[in-house]
């Protein structure tokens, strides 16, 4: 018996390593848990276009959106772990989610980290009929609302959730909250003047900001965004501390061969190190992670550090999902 368990377990060996020299042999899905045309879609599309050139097989986007992105994660983590399906995702679904759902799944033990991607901080922004040329002055028009403003959001648990609910903690003011499947469908309802602001990722908003179908008022951090320095930082108009940076990653189920995973670690690296992809992602003020952060285990000790700072806030704001 024990001679038939030695050679099942030689043969298994065996086909994950055949399995990992031939990989990939076919198409790579990259589940993006938001709609399409927002900011984890567009960077998701940036860099699978240039993997494509090192791995040498299409990576196909497949956009699986709902309840803050939980869904998408959840249908990677329940595929094979093969290489063949990667969840794209960010502090919100891979670290916020895990303080707000019964997710099924276990966003470190069922995950195996590939690589953190490029991040960016927060930006306010409201619709062109608030009359407000400050931060000084929007908060000041919010709280002078009769019933709480709305926020857009990609849904409970998403990042402009968990940076709408810190907003309303430095704040003071409440907000009425917009889920939609992603802030690229929540930013068309800003410029529509459906909803009052959105906390977005500022890769998201940057560019109705430019055209001027949208007002910006502060982003996140503690210095100005390079390609945006006409806006200011949330010290300097008002909101000081207010800091949150929205970063990105890949992951792939639990069980992954670790050379699968090497192989798409560095195709996602190579991708981040090349000229024309950092003008594309600096553009939408994204900022490369780095160079020292870049392995597996960085990804997975930077999800593990962020789970331990931000669950105690999201837990305390005691968010209600139906
Ligand atoms: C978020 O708010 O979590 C993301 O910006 C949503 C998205 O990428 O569409």
């Amino acid at each position: 018996m024990r001679k038939l368990v030695l050679a099942v377990l030689a043969m298994l060996a065996f086909t994950g390593t055949v399995a990992a020299e031939t990989w990939p042999a076919h198409l790579i899905t990259i589940v993006v848990p938001f709609a399409a045309g927002g900011p984890s879609d567009a960077m998701a599309r940036i860099l699978g276009e240039h993997m494509k050139q090192s791995l040498g097989e299409v990576l196909l986007i497949e956009n699986v959106t709902g309840a803050g992105g939980s869904i998408g994660v959840g249908r990677a983590v329940r595929s094979a772990p093969d290489g063949y399906t990667i969840s794209f995702g960010h502090l919100g679904t891979h670290v916020a989610n895990g303080a707000i759902y019964k997710l099924g799944y276990d966003l470190v033990t069922d995950l195996e980290p590939v690589v953190l991607l490029p991040s960016n901080p927060m930006i306010i922004v409201s619709k062109n009929a608030v009359p407000a040329t400050s931060l000084k002055e929007l908060l000041a028009w919010l709280k002078s609302r009769p019933a709480p403003p709305t926020a857009g959001t990609a849904g409970a648990g998403s990042g402009s959730h968990i940076a709408g609910l810190y907003f309303e903690n430095v704040s003071g003011i409440k907000l009425q909250y917009v889920p939609y499947r992603g802030t690229g469908p929540a930013l068309n309802d800003l410029v529509a003047g459906q909803i009052d602001i959105i906390v977005d990722q500022t890769s998201n908003s940057i560019n109705q900001v430019r055209a001027g179908n949208i007002r910006a008022y502060a982003v996140t951090d503690s210095k100005r965004v390079a390609n945006a320095p006409e806006v200011p930082t949330v010290d300097e108009a008002g909101l000081p501390g207010f800091h949150m940076t929205l970063w990105s990653g890949l992951w792939v189920p639990k069980g992954t061969p670790k050379e699968i995973v090497a192989k798409l670690n560095a195709a996602a690296v190579a991708a981040m190190a090349d000229p024309a992809v950092q003008k594309q992602l600096e553009n939408l003020g994204l900022q490369m992670p780095p160079k020292d952060q870049l392995t597996p285990e960085a990804l997975g000790a930077w999800q593990k550090a962020e789970i331990a700072k931000w669950w105690p806030m999201i837990k305390a704001a005691n968010v209600k999902v139906d």
